[in-house]
């Protein structure tokens, strides 16, 4: 079979940054710890009064399709995921297709177009339905662009504001791909979840702890459904797991998780089995409540163990890098999460070709998301032309004060920018206003 997967990647950052630590922490009384260790970030990106979803997407997507020689007539269809979309009956997909015609003096006429929305977990969504198009046969020789682009901003106040960020991903998918294959199988956990949600609202409404606690059920769902339908997993089966990352405190308990459940019934519980004991089995218990208590005591202490702290430093860690400076990207943050680790495989080194990757999407509302990845030959090459260390450096460093009026700038309901002011950067999509659209 023709393998099927992610052909090239590009990356587009929100123009500014806020520092958490530094700037946020002191302007809400709080200890810069908690960011740098317990939340784990140390800066979000923000978009630029100039820039909003579909500026950041369709920058994405030229720096790709310039990298790879790309005109439109490449390209069969246009999918773009965003929880951030400001129109309720065209897809951001269109504005982004109208950005990329201006460019090229060439049309997408051709290209079939759409928008995505459950949450982060539409990233994946796209990738997929690019993949089954694909795989249907219907592309004509042609590939697909998905791209996924958020500004994941919360109001001020609300306790989401620690965990914000704004970028684009804009991902080739494609036979042949240079950098991954996607495998066939999925698996799913997906419930019906009011823990996080906009309905008609700008900024979502959240119950935090809550949202956590639904991101690890539907995530353990969703593993053993892959596992139903693949292989019983082993934590080595893979050189890292990359999982949606609202922000990196939140992936230690996913892997923690992952962790304990791959290691069952292996030789790795029998090596801690001396220091732990076995892992509790279900059956032993009376109430699922004390079983469940018994599965925490035993996670608090693998979490210490020798052998779980080496798996996480170097199967989960290095998909953090880039996450811990540019926060939440909602639809892009699981996609930002593998590019960090092949670049840090890349950066170190190591040859990944042939190795498995795991990757574990997840969405409010909710639904997460198993599959596996086999990388290709030819990933070298395509990270090695990813400049995102450069745009991370370049970002402009927010006062608190800044932070509030670019903040406001974004509030459908405060906004009154004088773009004119503002929008000046050469070689890119810049926002002029409403109403101007043809002068992106
Ligand atoms: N030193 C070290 N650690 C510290 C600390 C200090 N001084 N102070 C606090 N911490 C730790 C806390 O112990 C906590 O860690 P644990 O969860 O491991 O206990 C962590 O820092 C965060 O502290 P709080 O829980 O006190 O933080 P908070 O009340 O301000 O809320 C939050 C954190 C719930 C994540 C909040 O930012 C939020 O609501 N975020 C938006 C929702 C979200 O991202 N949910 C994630 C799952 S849903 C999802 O993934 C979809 C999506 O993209 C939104």
């Amino acid at each position: 079979m023709t393998p099927v997967g992610i052909d090239a990647v590009e990356i587009w950052t929100g123009k500014l940054q806020l520092d958490l630590p530094e700037t946020f922490a002191p302007a809400k009384d709080e200890d810069p710890d908690k960011y740098r260790k317990g939340i784990g970030l140390e800066h979000s990106s923000f978009p630029d009064v100039y820039e909003d979803i579909v500026t950041m997407g369709a920058n994405a997507a030229k720096r790709l399709m310039e990298r790879k020689g790309l005109t439109p007539s490449d390209i069969g269809r246009i999918d773009v995921a965003t929880e951030s979309a400001f129109d309720n009956s065209k897809p951001v997909s269109t504005y982004i297709a109208g950005c990329l015609e201006q460019y090229y003096e060439e049309d997408f006429r051709h290209a079939n177009k759409g928008e995505r929305k459950f949450a982060c977990v539409a990233g994946t969504q796209s990738v997929d339905d690019a993949y089954n198009w694909i795989r249907a046969g219907r592309n004509r020789g042609r590939a697909a662009l998905v791209i996924a682009t958020d500004t994941a901003l919360y109001a001020r106040g609300d306790p989401g504001e620690a965990t914000q960020g704004a970028g684009a991903v804009a991902m080739l998918v494609d036979e042949e791909p240079d950098l991954v294959e996607i495998s066939t199988e999925q698996g799913y956990g997906s419930m019906d979840e009011t823990d996080f949600l906009k309905p008609n609202q700008q900024f979502p409404s959240v119950d935090g702890k809550r949202s956590m606690q639904v991101y690890l059920a539907r995530m353990r769902e969703a593993v053993q459904d892959f596992e139903s339908v693949a292989w019983d997993m082993h934590p080595d089966d893979f050189a890292y797991i990359p999982f949606h990352t609202p922000f990196p405190g939140m992936v230690r308990k996913a892997a923690l998780l992952g962790y304990r459940h791959m290691s069952r019934d292996t030789e790795i519980e029998e090596e801690l089995s001396g220091e732990l004991g076995y892992q509790p089995r279900q059956d032993e218990y009376t109430s699922w409540d004390a079983y469940e208590d018994a599965i925490r005591d035993y996670m608090d202490e693998l979490k210490d163990t020798d052998q779980y702290r080496a798996w996480y430093d170097k199967t989960i860690e290095p998909t953090l890098g880039i996450s811990r400076h540019v926060g939440n990207w909602y639809t892009g943050s699981v996609h930002l999460a593998r590019i960090a680790a092949m670049k840090y495989a890349a950066d170190n080194g190591r040859d990944l070709t042939d190795e498995k990757l795991l990757i574990g999407s997840y969405g409010s509302g909710a639904q997460a998301e198993i599959h596996a990845e086999t990388v290709q030959d030819e990933w070298r090459e395509e990270i090695d032309q990813l400049n995102i260390d450069a745009q991370i450096a370049a970002r402009y460093d927010l006062t608190y004060e800044e932070y509030e009026q670019v903040h406001d700038s974004h509030n459908y309901e405060k906004s009154n920018v004088d773009l004119e002011e503002f929008t000046n950067p050469s070689d890119e999509f810049v926002f002029t206003g409403w109403g101007r659209m043809n002068e992106r």
